[in-house]
Order: C-alpha cells, then sequence, then structure tokens
C-alpha cells in the first residue's frame, strides 16, 4: 500500500493506473476509522482494481464554533487499518495542499438547506467542495459512501448528476455497535453515561420504522420518535424530520420514497441516524 501526501504524487500514482487499463475506486473518509469505513473499503475492494482511501479532516466543512481542532486523528491506526483491507492507497494531504486562500467553492443549494444544513449552514458547501476536489484528483469509476451521512449521498448523487461527474456513486448501508448505536467517530467524545443515553437515536429510529409501516402521517411518526428522545435527560433534539428522499424537503406523508433523520446533541456532542422508506 502506498501513500501520498500531496495532489501531484497522486495524479501521478492514478495516471500510471489508467494507462494500465485499471479501475478505480474511491472511499473519502476524514480518518479514525471504524467499522463504517470499513464496510465501505471492503466494497470497494471486491469492486475494482484499484483502492484509493482519502483520510483527511477537511477544514471547509466545519463551522467556526465546531471540533474541527477536537476532532479524533489517528493515522498510524488508519493505515494498518487501509492496509489489512487490501488498500491500494491512502491519500493523506495537509490543508495547505488542498486549499488555496481564497479558493472557489462548490455548492448545492436547496438539498443543503434542509436538515443537518440549517444547523451547519456550511457544512454541505465545503463537503461539496473537497469531494470535487477528491474526484478530480482520483478520477475514481467509482466512488463509496455510507446511508449513515444520507443527507451527504444525497447531495453528492445530485452533485454527480448537476456537474457530469463520469463517477457511479455506491451508497452503503449503516453499520452499528451491537447495542444498535451508529458507528461513528465521534461516539469516542461520550463518556459511559452519555454513550447508553445515545441508543435513544436507534430506539427512535426502530420506532420510526415499526410506525411508518403502518401507514402514519409524517407527523405521527415523528411524535413517537420524538418521545423517546424526550423521555432520555441527557439528550436534546436538533431535528426529527421527514423528508422527501432525493430533494431533502419536508414531506407530511410517505407518499413518495423518503428519509427520516435526526440529529441530538447527547451532552455536547451532536449525533445523527436516519432509515430509509421506500414506497
Ligand atoms: P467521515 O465521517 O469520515 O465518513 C466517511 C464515510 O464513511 C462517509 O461516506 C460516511 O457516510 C461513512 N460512514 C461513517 N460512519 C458509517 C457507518 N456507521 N456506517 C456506514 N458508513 C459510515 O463523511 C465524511 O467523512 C466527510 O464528510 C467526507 C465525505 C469524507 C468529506 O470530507
Amino acid at each position: 500500500m502506498q501513500v501520498t501526501k500531496t495532489v501531484e504524487e497522486t495524479r501521478n500514482l492514478v495516471k500510471n493506473w489508467k494507462k494500465e487499463g485499471k479501475s478505480i475506486g474511491l472511499v473519502p473518509t476524514m480518518g479514525f476509522l471504524h467499522e463504517g469505513h470499513a464496510s465501505l473499503i471492503q466494497r470497494c475492494r471486491e469492486e475494482n482494481d484499484i483502492v484509493v482511501v482519502s483520510d483527511f479532516v477537511n477544514p471547509t466543512q466545519f463551522g467556526p464554533t465546531e471540533d474541527l481542532e477536537a476532532y479524533p486523528r489517528d493515522f498510524a491506526r488508519d493505515s494498518a487499518l487501509c492496509e489489512g483491507l487490501g488498500a491500494d492507497l491512502i491519500f493523506n494531504p495537509e490543508p495547505e495542499n488542498m486549499y488555496s486562500n481564497p479558493h472557489a467553492f462548490v455548492n448545492i443549494d436547496l438539498l443543503s438547506e434542509t436538515l443537518c444544513g440549517k444547523t451547519r449552514p456550511i457544512h454541505f458547501k465545503g463537503v461539496c467542495t473537497v469531494v470535487s476536489k477528491l474526484f478530480n484528483i482520483v478520477a475514481p469509476d467509482r466512488a463509496y459512501f455510507g446511508q449513515k451521512d444520507a443527507q451527504q449521498l444525497a447531495i453528492i448523487r445530485k452533485m454527480v448528476e448537476d456537474l457530469n461527474f463520469d463517477i457511479q456513486i455506491v451508497g452503503c448501508p449503516i453499520v452499528r455497535e451491537a447495542d444498535g448505536l451508529a458507528k461513528s467517530s465521534r461516539n469516542t467524545y461520550l463518556d459511559e453515561n452519555e454513550r447508553k443515553a445515545a441508543l435513544c437515536l436507534s430506539r427512535a429510529v426502530k420506532k420510526g420504522q415499526e410506525v411508518i409501516h403502518a401507514g402514519a402521517a409524517a407527523q405521527d411518526v415523528l411524535t413517537e420518535m420524538k418521545a423517546i428522545i424526550e423521555a432520555e435527560p441527557l439528550a436534546e433534539i436538533d431535528y426529527v424530520s421527514m423528508v422527501d428522499a432525493l430533494t431533502m424537503q419536508p414531506v407530511e406523508k410517505a407518499e413518495k420514497d423518503v428519509l427520516v433523520a435526526m440529529a441530538v446533541y447527547i451532552g455536547k456532542t451532536r449525533l445523527i441516524d436516519n432509515f430509509s422508506y421506500e414506497v
């Protein structure tokens, strides 16, 4: 497995692989890898000749009061995990090598304004910008994203369509801990009591799935889910919403494919979870 730190080195490797006619898969990450990331890398390994993992805590997707500095990092561990999963390259640039100042941004307006975009107004602009750059640097045939960040996945799909990236976007299911908590690098912020309290998210997902199958209106689904979270003293709801799966705009009823998504503060840690419902 190779490690690159610069755009130039990465491009040179990619050029050679392309000359040899090899297919390339990309798994964009911010590092501190866990089994959720591993599931994407494994899928990428199965479907491509070359597996590229990017490991970059992207500063442009963090708001001024968010956890950019505190975000967990362990490149040695990430690197060993990627090697074990058969990755060919980890691209681990420094921010200086990715961004000049000032620089261009990519933005997908409408879909970025609801759900997480309300609380994190610049977040998806930063995500679209870095993912576009990674797409241009690595020029993959396929790129892998988790349903855990369902709004991000919907926005990336729209960006690829709108900007004509010739890349297949592969969505991968949410990987959970044995007790149901969705795996996340941010779970490391939780103390013992918060870790227990965090289970209200996956319990709310389960409840929502039961209720929606019985044909309930959005308001009833969301009320039942919110009740579970509100019963947990350490939890504070940012949002619990039902939106159209493509446009990310609120709906009254699950008449088309929908996403039911939530963000909840457990103490100071903001966690997300969701489920999709296909009609
Ligand atoms: P990060 O949070 O590191 O996640 C990288 C990828 O792993 C994302 O596609 C995310 O959805 C997926 N992932 C995380 N936890 C998962 C889980 N429990 N199950 C399945 N997939 C999971 O998302 C980002 O980084 C960044 O925004 C990025 C796209 C890399 C741009 O900077």
